[in-house]
């Protein structure tokens, strides 16, 4: 496995691997959980080579966030990414990808899907997410792309700027890997204390709740929703929205729309978790 720690080195590696097969590329940030891995296992199955970057962006962190905090975790990393069997890991830092500083680099903005849902609380934090990817997706120029459900609003958000610029590659979507009790894979999860990481699988199953009364016919969404986020804040956590919208446009969804989300935040010891399900054509 090759480890280009620059764009330079990068162009150099993807030299040796050029025309030798279609190329799936999996942006991350590191400290690799089995949902990053799924990613890669899909990447084998579409694609020869599979590359992965890890960089951990500052320009979608906040200057209330956690970005020190962010667990940085390299080695073991690319000891799980060598024994998938992956060519190329592109490890670049802050310097390399933002040479003229975060403030004076160049910035690709998505409107309307990004000041909604995650983009209402956290200003900035997509224009930082399509900024990176799609100076990754330029310098990698994979055929292509995957990226999680878990971050169903950051997926839709990359679509829509893959198609407005014309960037030549493909967006795969890979469903949300989920432990046992059904807690969503994060990285973020690493921060819970046991207790909390008890309380936390309520998230989802109460999103399944509220996914079976839409099966049944319900479609009070907002009442649905409210009552979700009271749930979830009577056990404890910080309710920060929980909104059912259209997965084309992310516009609220109407009781005649088909292929709606349930879309939640919420924070447990100050950790703030997302998570969301798909109520397709019902
Ligand atoms: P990161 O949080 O490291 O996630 C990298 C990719 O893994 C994303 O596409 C995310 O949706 C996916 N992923 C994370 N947890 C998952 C899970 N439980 N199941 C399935 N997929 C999961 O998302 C980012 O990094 C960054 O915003 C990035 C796109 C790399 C840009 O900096």
């Amino acid at each position: 496995m090759e480890i280009a720690k620059n764009s330079h080195e990068l162009r150099q590696c993807l030299a040796g691997l050029s025309g030798d097969g279609t190329v799936a590329f999996v942006p991350t940030m590191g400290n690799l959980h089995e949902g990053h891995l799924s990613l890669v296992r899909r990447g084998f199955a579409m694609a020869k080579h599979v590359i992965v970057s890890i960089f951990v962006n500052p320009l979608q962190f906040s200057p209330t966030e956690d970005l020190e905090a962010y667990p940085r975790t390299l080695k073991q990393d690319l000891e799980q990414l060598a024994g998938e069997g992956v060519a190329l890991v592109f490890t670049p830092s802050v310097e390399d990808l933002y040479p003229s500083g975060l403030q004076a680099h160049t910035k690709v903005t998505v409107p309307g899907l990004t000041d909604v849902l995650c983009g209402r609380q956290r200003a900035g934090h997509f224009d930082g997410v399509t900024t990176v990817v799609c100076k990754l997706l330029n310098l990698v120029s994979a055929d292509i792309a995957l990226f999680g459900e878990k971050d169903l609003q950051q997926l839709l958000v990359i679509r829509k700027m893959v198609a407005d610029l014309g960037i030549p590659v493909q967006i795969e979507a890979v469903p949300t890997q989920r432990n046992a009790n059904g807690l969503a894979l994060s990285s973020r999860n690493g921060y819970l204390t046991p207790e909390a990481l008890d309380l936390a699988p309520a998230l989802y199953r109460n999103l399944m709740a509220v996914g079976d009364a839409v099966r049944d016919g319900a479609r009070d969404y907002a009442g649905l929703c409210s009552g979700l986020m009271q749930r979830l804040n009577a056990l404890g956590f910080v309710s920060e929205y929980c909104e059912a919208r259209r997965c084309s446009d992310l516009l609220p969804a109407q009781e005649d729309d088909t292929d709606i989300a349930i879309f939640c935040a919420a924070s447990l010891e100050g950790t703030r978790l997302i998570d969301n399900i798909v109520i397709p054509h019902y």
